[in-house]
Formats: structure tokens, C-alpha cells, sequence
């Protein structure tokens, strides 16, 4: 990480926020390093307000630690004060718009945006860029247009179709590696059931479509049993799953699931009784819980979405927004907005590469 051995020093009587992009940045890096050799004599810190769409998921808690951590490696790596803001916008987008306002009020200098409502995002951008204000969205992704709004509008996230392609290889891989033990039924046919996340949300959309696309793609039949949405969430996987138990029995082999979270809560479900077999089950995220379940070979496998890369990459985008820097230097930019993580899959086999993290 580029950052923890930099240094930088803000300067003490800055420009207002929306000419500071304009310094010329050799100017603004020997102004940094003058700053930085006589002991900097700042009195200013960089300002920063997350909003994230609800603390209450596990992803996005964890990204939450990351940003904290990074905050503090940042800190002690260059001695300056950075003030991270988070605030739990509680799945309300009237709530997170209060939010984006007092974060504005209180002078940040980049705002983090996890939406709550994806088409809330022309009116947060107009807002921000209404101050000058560089914004950051993450995890739920805006259309183009909004995007495309500002020129200092960015998205870092990573690309859903990918996951859902690489889950279904999962079970294209497990098929092709023991037929028999997937088809139970021996018909040829991989039956299955699929737990989605949040409807509209473009990480469920996508995930669904492609891990079968992948399946069927391999030259594998598939017959869908059901399908509902949990929200994202452990205890609606629960319930679901409970429900499709009852309904299809061991007639289920594969339980796709759009998130970890989802998958724990059918693990939950198909624990909750003793039976001689479970279907082959894969999440995405790769959250420590998750993990877990994979060494425990209840999840076979999962998608690791790198939320500590997607957490580096948006203060990278800050430090370099604050000290004026080509944000295009600091992170891998494509098309001047978006900042993409690389997908991987987790089964037994690498765990072991996961667990360190
Ligand atoms: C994650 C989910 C999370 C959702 C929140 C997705 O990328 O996979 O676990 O609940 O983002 O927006």
C-alpha cells in the first residue's frame, strides 16, 4: 500500500474546496513537502463522512473497521490528522439524505456514499458538487448519468456480473468434478433454489443471472424449485429456506445464495435438523463467518468480494482529492470515474489465503 509510507501535509490556509482541484500539482507538491520537511504547522484536518445504508450487514460493517483502520495506518503513517464520520443511514434514504446535509454543514472535504436507494444519487451528487465537494459512492452502484454528473463523482466497487460468474463455476466445477454426488435425484438435471439479495440492488440482479448463466453455459440442465428474495439478510435466508425444506426436501441439490450472510441463514435452517445430507451451497463475500463455514464444509464455497480493497481504494481517492494529486495516479481510474475490485473464489482447497486477511 502506496500510502502508509507517504507523507503528507496539508496545508495549512487551503484554497475554498472546489478550486483546490485546480492547483498545479507540482505547485501543491512542493507546498506538501516544505510543509512536511519543517514539521508542517498545520491546523487543519482532512474531513471525511461515510454514509453507509444501514451498520445492521456484515459486509458493509466490515468495510466500515476497514475504513477506521486505514484511517488510523494513514494517521500514523504521515503524523496527520484525519477525521472519519460514519453515520448509520438505518435503510432510510430520508434519513441518509440528513446525513450527506450535516456532513456538508460540518465542512468534510469528501463524502462516502453507500446509498440506500440507488436513484437517490442525482440529488446527493448535485449537492455535493453545489460545495465543491468530491464524492465517493461504494458497494451500490448509480447508473452512468449520475455518475457522470461531475467530474468528481467516482464509484469504487466491484463487478457484479464477475461474481455471479464465478459462483456458478463453483458448481459447474463440482459438478463436472462428482456428478453423482450433486445429482441426487439422477436425473441428469441440477435442481435448485436461489436466495436473492435486496431487489434493485445491481449485485443481486447480476449475481442471480450469471451464476446460472455459468452453470448452463458449462452444458449443464438446470431446473429452478424457487426463488425469493431475503434481503440480504441471515434470518430471511432462515425462513426461506425452512419453508423450501419443507416444501422440496432432499429434492434440492444446489442452493445458490446472492450474499454469505443468505447462505449462513440456509445453513441455520438445514442445522436445525438432523439430516444425512445437505445440498451444495455457495455465498459470496467471504466474510469471517463465512469462512468458518467453509473449514466447517458446511459452505463450499464463496466469492471473496474484497471490501478492504474497495475501503483502500476510497481513502487513496481522498488523500489524493484532498492534496490536489490525479486521482488517476493514486488509483487504477477507468473512465474517470469508476475504481473496480477483482473477484476470487474460496473453497477448501485455497482457504487457507483468506484466513489471513
Ligand atoms: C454484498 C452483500 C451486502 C450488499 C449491501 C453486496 O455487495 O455482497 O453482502 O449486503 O452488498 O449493499
Amino acid at each position: 500500500m502506496r500510502r502508509k509510507t507517504r507523507s503528507f501535509c496539508f496545508p495549512s490556509c487551503r484554497p475554498p474546496a472546489g478550486r483546490r482541484a485546480a492547483l498545479p500539482a507540482a505547485l501543491l507538491a512542493s507546498a506538501l513537502l516544505l510543509l512536511s520537511a519543517c514539521g508542517g504547522g498545520k491546523d487543519e484536518s482532512l474531513r471525511v463522512g461515510a454514509a453507509l445504508y444501514t451498520q445492521d450487514d456484515t459486509f458493509i460493517s466490515a468495510m466500515a473497521q476497514d475504513l477506521e483502520g486505514l484511517v488510523r495506518e494513514a494517521e500514523s503513517g504521515t503524523g496527520e490528522k484525519i477525521t472519519l464520520f460514519i453515520a448509520d443511514g438505518k435503510s432510510s434514504q430520508s434519513t441518509q439524505m440528513d446525513q450527506v446535509d450535516r456532513f456538508l454543514a460540518r465542512g468534510c472535504d469528501v463524502l462516502f456514499v453507500n446509498l440506500v436507494d440507488r436513484t437517490a444519487a442525482a440529488v446527493i451528487a448535485d449537492k455535493a458538487e453545489a460545495e465543491g465537494v468530491p464524492l465517493v459512492f461504494f458497494n451500490r452502484q448509480p447508473v452512468a448519468e449520475d455518475i457522470q454528473r461531475w467530474d468528481r463523482i467516482y464509484y469504487v466497487g466491484a463487478d457484479a456480473r464477475e461474481s455471479g460468474e464465478l459462483q456458478g463455476k463453483l458448481v459447474l466445477d463440482a459438478w463436472r468434478a462428482d456428478r453423482e454426488a450433486l445429482d441426487r435425484s439422477g436425473d441428469g438435471v441440477l435442481q435448485y433454489v436461489m436466495l436473492e439479495g435486496e431487489p434493485g440492488h445491481q449485485d443481486s440482479l447480476l449475481r442471480t443471472e450469471y451464476s446460472i448463466k455459468a452453470v448452463t453455459d458449462g452444458g449443464v440442465e438446470v431446473e429452478k424449485l424457487a426463488n425469493e428474495t431475503a434481503n440480504w439478510n441471515r434470518a430471511q435466508a432462515a425462513a426461506r429456506t425452512a419453508q423450501w425444506l419443507e416444501e422440496f426436501g432432499d429434492g434440492i441439490e444446489v442452493i445458490f445464495s446472492n450474499n454469505d450472510d443468505m447462505a449462513l441463514g440456509a445453513i441455520d435452517a438445514l442445522a436445525s435438523t438432523p439430516r444425512d445430507r445437505w445440498p451444495l451451497i455457495v455465498g459470496v463475500d467471504a466474510t469471517a463467518p463465512a469462512l468458518e463455514a467453509v473449514a466447517a464444509g458446511q459452505l463450499y464455497g464463496t466469492v471473496h468480494n474484497d471490501g478492504r480493497g474497495q475501503a483502500q481504494a476510497m481513502m487513496d481517492l481522498a488523500l489524493a482529492l484532498w492534496t490536489g494529486e490525479d486521482p488517476a495516479q493514486a488509483v487504477d481510474l477507468k473512465e474517470g470515474h469508476y475504481v473496480w475490485l477483482p473477484y476470487r473464489p474460496v473453497t477448501l482447497e485455497n482457504l487457507d489465503e483468506f484466513l489471513e486477511d
